[in-house]
Order: C-alpha cells, then sequence, then structure tokens
C-alpha cells in the first residue's frame, strides 16, 4: 500500500519514518526541495544510530530508506491509498490543498490532516467527497510518541475510520476516538497544566522554580510546566492556548495568560531562542526552589484538580471515552497517571470539594466544577 505524506517538515517526515518502519511505501511531497533533502538526510542519521544500538539491521535501514519517494510534485500521490497532510498550520491552505489533492487522487484514496488544531469539518468542506476527510494527529517526535489521536468530522465516513485505525493500529501506534472540538483530547485537557501553574505564579504565591519542582517531584510529572513551555516555545504554546480560548466562545477556563503573552512579546520563546522563563545562557544562575512541603502540595493539588476537571468534561461532553481519555494523556504527554484513574485514586469527592474551595474563594467561572463530577459524588460512583 502506499502513503502520501504532504510536508516534510517537524511533523511530516516523522510521520513518513513511521509508515516506512512498518512496511508502507511512502511518497513525501514538499513544495520546498530543501526540506526534502534535510527530512533524507535526517533519517539517513536517525537510522544509522537505530543500526549502532542493535534496534535493526543495516538491510533494514536500506529497506526502510528504499520505501520512501521523495518529490516536489503532489501529482506523485495518484496511486495512494492515503494521504496525510502536514504543512503549514493556515486554513485557507489547508482548503486550497485538499481541493488540489482530491483532483489528482483515487475517489476512494482517504485525505488525512495532521492539523493540531483546525476543524477537520471545515478541512473537509471544500472537498466533492467529503466523507473522505479525516483528523490523524501525532505528536512530536511521531516516531518515538506513541499517541495518535484519529478524528472523525461529522462528514466522515465509517469505512474512512476504521480503515485509518487499522492503519494507525498497524504501525504500532495508540490510537484513541476524538470528536472534532478544540484541541481535540490532549491540547484541551493539558490546558490547565499551563494555565493554572502561570496563574499561580502571577498571584506571587510561587516562582517558576518552586512550581516546577512541585509538579516534578511532589506530582511525578517528567517535567514541570515552565521547563515544559521552555521547551515547546512559548510562541507555539501561547498560540494554542489563544486559538483554544477563541475555539471554545472565550470560555475563562481557557483563558491566556499576560505573562506567557509578554515572555512570547520579548522573545523569551525558551530553549530554542536561549531565554524563556528560564536563562538557557551557560553560566547563567540557577535558582533554587523553595521545597516547603506545604506549598509544594497546595500547588501540585490546585493544578491536578484542574486537569482533573478538564478531563471530566471531555467525559461530559463525549469528547473521547473514559480510557481513551486516559490512554491519551500518558501516551501522549507522558502523565505519570490517567487523570481520571488519578481521580478514582485521590476520591472524587476529595477532588469536587478542592474545587469548590477554589470557586467559592475566587467566584471564577474558571474553577467551577464539572456536573458530571457532582452528579458521580452524589450517586457515590467512580470511573473505572
Ligand atoms: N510541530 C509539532 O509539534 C506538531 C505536532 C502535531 C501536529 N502538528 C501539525 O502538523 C502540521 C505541520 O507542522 P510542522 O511542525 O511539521 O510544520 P513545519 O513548518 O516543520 O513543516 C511544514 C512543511 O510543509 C511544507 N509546506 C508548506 N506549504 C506546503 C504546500 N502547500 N505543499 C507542500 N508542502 C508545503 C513546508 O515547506 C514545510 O516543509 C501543522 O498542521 C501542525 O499544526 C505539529
Amino acid at each position: 500500500m502506499v502513503v502520501g505524506v504532504l510536508g516534510a517538515g517537524t511533523m511530516g517526515a516523522g510521520i513518513a519514518q513511521v509508515a516506512a518502519q512498518n512496511g508502507s511505501e511512502v511518497v513525501l511531497v514538499d513544495l520546498n526541495k530543501e526540506m526534502l533533502t534535510k527530512a533524507e538526510t535526517n533519517l539517513d542519521k536517525v537510522l544509522a544510530r537505530l543500526v549502532e544500538k542493535d534496534s535493526i539491521s543495516e538491510d533494514e535501514k536500506i529497506n526502510i530508506q528504499g520505501r520512501i519517494t521523495y518529490s516536489t510534485d503532489i501529482h506523485d500521490f495518484k496511486a495512494c491509498k492515503i494521504v496525510i497532510e502536514a504543512i503549514v498550520e493556515k486554513l485557507e491552505v489547508k482548503h486550497s490543498v485538499f481541493a488540489n489533492l482530491e483532483a489528482i487522487v483515487s475517489q476512494d484514496c482517504i485525505l488525512a490532516s495532521n492539523t493540531s488544531s483546525l476543524s477537520i469539518a471545515s478541512i473537509g468542506s471544500v472537498l466533492k467527497n467529503p466523507t473522505r476527510v479525516i483528523g490523524i494527529h501525532f505528536f512530536n517526535p511521531a516516531p518515538l510518541m506513541p499517541l495518535v489521536e484519529v478524528i472523525p468530522a461529522v462528514q466522515t465516513s465509517d469505512a474512512t475510520l476504521n480503515f485509518s485505525k487499522e492503519l494507525i493500529s498497524n504501525w504500532k501506534k495508540v490510537g484513541v476516538i476524538c470528536k472534532d472540538t478544540p484541541g481535540f483530547i490532549v491540547n484541551r485537557v493539558a490546558r490547565p497544566f499551563y494555565g493554572e501553574a502561570l496563574r499561580i505564579y502571577e498571584e506571587g504565591i510561587a516562582d517558576f522554580e518552586t512550581i516546577d519542582w512541585a509538579m516534578t517531584s511532589i506530582g511525578g510529572f517528567k517535567m514541570g510546566p515552565f521547563t515544559l513551555m521552555d521547551y515547546i516555545g512559548n510562541d507555539i504554546n501561547y498560540a494554542v492556548t489563544e486559538s483554544v480560548f477563541e475555539a471554545f466562545y472565550y470560555d475563562p477556563r481557557f483563558k491566556p495568560s499576560f505573562t506567557q503573552k509578554r515572555h512570547k512579546e520579548a522573545g523569551f520563546y525558551g530553549r530554542k531562542s536561549g531565554r524563556g522563563y528560564y536563562n538557557y545562557a551557560e553560566g547563567a544562575e540557577i535558582i533554587a526552589p523553595n521545597q516547603d512541603s506545604n506549598l509544594g502540595y497546595s500547588i501540585f493539588e490546585r493544578i491536578l484538580v484542574m486537569l482533573i476537571n478538564e478531563a471530566i468534561d471531555a467525559v461530559f461532553m463525549n469528547v473521547a471515552s473514559i480510557e481513551d481519555i486516559d490512554l491519551a494523556m500518558t501516551k501522549g504527554v507522558n502523565y505519570p497517571k490517567g487523570l481520571l484513574k488519578w481521580a478514582d485514586e485521590i476520591g472524587l469527592d476529595m477532588v469536587l470539594s478542592k474545587l469548590e474551595v477554589l470557586f467559592t474563594e475566587y467566584g471564577e467561572d474558571r474553577y467551577r466544577p464539572n456536573p458530571l463530577l457532582r452528579r458521580m459524588v452524589k450517586e457515590g460512583k467512580s470511573f473505572f
């Protein structure tokens, strides 16, 4: 089977590698020849490292490389069974590209988008046969991150969905199905990890170092929110927050933060610019966190209950199943536990009472406990 990948940037090159490593023939197309050359050279390096580590043989390396054809011409997608688009995140560009693709590919070729934030229904609206559109959202770096969100739009046929699910499982990825809603699962449920951490900082409760320490040492997260935002880039992370906020009709739960906006405006993007919340220059001063355990626990619990409330809202609004929401957060962003399982462990009544304290103190809608949480506590239920 031939798989098309459009866009040879960070995501497209990674998706092409995943497909080729799992036996699919791949046509990788980019308008920019340099990006194709870069993708080819990078893949050679990555595979050479895998050979060194004995993860693959030299023959396998040659076979994987032989399965990818690099091209600047989308007409080379003619024989593809599916094309996964991973180009710039602009709706108008995706619209024109999808209409062009449909004129080239076969009647039954599936047209998928790797978009992080755009509506799949809107992307599919330009197609003559919109039942073939679907979202297939990989995480960065695609060859390493096990999670893939599969997003059927309102127009998507069962055949398109079933084919996509099977493909993702043949590529040995963990597929979760989610509704075509802003941020899908991960980028919606994870918002408070950043937003509540920023809010705690803005209120002067603790500095970046202390909040990161609380979330890693007490919470067991691999990275603290500020280290992670610096890693993702404050420009990118702020843009996602703003787009989710707008897409949810300005629901105060998703309100962006001035602190992050100012960091972005100042060019303090994080690691890539040498400075974000932290200074990455050689010899820069390292500030020790305040390791007061009461303070640490209160920070961790406040962020955790906000995350749990968001995960519960995703269940409440039927964005995905309980199992898939927990899988998404552990396999897509490496959370130490699924948030719903975590909620069961703490006790839903405890989660509710902590949210109620915040809601009463602040009087802000941001802290309103989800109706499903209230209902489950009343009925003495748990998620698992
Ligand atoms: N970077 C991430 O962490 C990440 C994660 C998940 C999803 N995504 C999504 O994946 C998509 C691609 O993101 P990326 O980070 O790989 O971008 P990127 O900028 O690294 O790569 C985009 C590539 O598309 C090419 N391109 C642009 N317009 C084109 C066209 N009309 N035809 C052919 N090629 C074209 C560019 O030359 C470039 O090589 C976006 O929709 C993004 O939202 C990104």
